[in-house]
């Protein structure tokens, strides 16, 4: 069986590399830089291995491609491409649109369609399916499915194979097909009733982290405002055994899903007629921490920030992954310039970003943890600058929430 999975990317790359064992896998990417890099083995993702693309390349079931016509041999082709936000924070469908656009003209013979992109209830139906249809030059009838991706790369005790997955095909056929592709690697398929069920399934996982992170958020502005500690309260309420589930405060949310996904929902919900208040509101709570953090940097500091040399340690978005989508530290790292701070940066994960090079985990008169790896040694923080201020609660001896 021959599978394309259209973006090779965090998603993409993560199931080829988990299909590939049981199919034939074609990874298409509009990037030739990373097709490149595949092809000659390279992994450029956390949680997949050189060594596991280098195994498949040479076992003949893997290759990247950016040439759409690879995808004519397919039986199943899986959608992975960003579903991102346009500048005006609106659900931007156009990596999907262009997906389906290199699917529709390369598709002749009957296939499965099976979206993994996180979109708003409706995508697969009244979006992706027309838009296939309206760029293949055939009238045959393709299968259509949804199947959204739970994987949180750089983890390690939840994976491809041991995270429940949920689907609903357009058809039973397609529900059927659909599970029996994912059951070669995946211990636990639900289906649900529609492929709506699913794409909400999917936005309210991450409306419901965005709103409790934006929750603590807020908590740790008025436990602060109380004089007590956010984290020792936290732990006091997580001694109760059932109906409460704890998160920890941060400069905000960062990465493809938390900041993003709850926005689908919420324009959805509006489109719809239907109350999103509490969404906006938290997403807003979530931005406005770096302004916070920031306030409370000057405030310890007489107030005034001009001229510090600030050192931001960590801009990925989470601890142990080189992605910096909508990460927290930009906003961060804005406001400190906007009080006239000399800002650089120190992630060598990251290792680059916007032009600038991780800088040396020293010297400055003031430290903000945004992020922190467990690579990065708590000795070193402490001792960067006079002044350290931590947001992952995780500096033993530094200021913080
Ligand atoms: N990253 C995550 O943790 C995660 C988790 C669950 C769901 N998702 C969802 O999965 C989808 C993909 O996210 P990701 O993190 O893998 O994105 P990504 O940016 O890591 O990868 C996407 C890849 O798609 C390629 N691409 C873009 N347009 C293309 C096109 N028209 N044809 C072929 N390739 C194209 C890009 O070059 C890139 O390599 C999004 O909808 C996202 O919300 C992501």
């Amino acid at each position: 069986m021959k599978v394309a999975i259209i973006g090779q990317g965090y998603v993409g790359l993560t199931i080829s590399a988990f299909a590939a064992d049981y199919f034939d896998v074609t990874g298409f990417d509009s990037n030739q830089k990373i097709v490149n890099q595949l092809n000659s083995g390279v992994s450029h993702i956390e949680g997949v291995e050189s060594s596991t693309i280098k195994k498949f390349i040479k076992k003949g079931s893997y290759k990247a491609t950016t040439n759409g016509s690879a995808i004519q041999e397919c039986e199943i082709v899986v959608i992975a491409v960003p579903t991102p936000l346009t500048s005006d924070r609106k659900p931007d469908l156009s990596f999907i649109e262009s997906a389906c656009k290199t699917i529709g003209q390369n598709i002749s013979k009957p296939v499965l369609i099976i979206n993994e992109s996180t979109s708003f209830p409706g995508t697969l139906r009244n979006v992706i399916k027309p838009m296939i249809e309206k760029y293949s030059s055939n009238s045959v009838t393709h299968l259509y499915a949804i199947s959204p991706e739970r994987v949180d790369p750089g983890r390690g005790d939840f994976n491809q194979k041991n995270t429940p997955r949920l689907y609903a095909g357009l058809t039973p056929e397609a529900s059927a097909r659909t599970r029996q592709f994912y059951s070669k690697f995946c211990d636990e398929l639900i289906e649900v009733s529609s492929p709506e069920v699913a794409e909400a399934a999917k936005l309210f996982e991450n409306t419901f982290r965005q709103v409790n992170i934006a929750l603590v958020n807020e908590f740790a502005q008025i436990a602060y405002s109380l004089g007590i500690s956010v984290y020792e309260t936290l732990d006091a309420a997580n001694t109760k055994p059932y109906g409460f589930m704890k998160f920890t405060p941060s400069a905000g949310v960062g990465g493809h899903c938390i900041p993003v996904d709850p926005t689908y929902l919420a324009a959805v919900a509006e489109e719809h007629g239907a109350p999103a208040t509490f969404i906006r509101r938290a997403n807003e709570v979530n931005l406005e921490m770096s302004k916070y953090i920031v306030r409370r940097v000057a405030e310890d500091n007489g107030g005034n920030l001009q001229g510090k040399s600030i050192l931001v340690v960590g801009v990925a978005y989470k601890p142990n992954v080189a992605d910096v989508r909508e990460t927290a530290a930009e906003l961060v790292i804005k406001h400190l310039r906007d009080q006239g701070a000399a800002v650089s940066w120190h992630d060598e994960v990251v290792g680059s970003w916007k032009g600038q090079s991780s800088a040396p985990l020293q010297g400055a008169d003031i430290t903000v943890v945004v992020t922190k790896h467990d690579s990065v040694d708590e000795k070193k923080i402490l001792a960067s600058a006079p002044y350290v201020f931590d947001t992952t609660g995780k500096v033993k001896g530094a200021k913080g929430l």
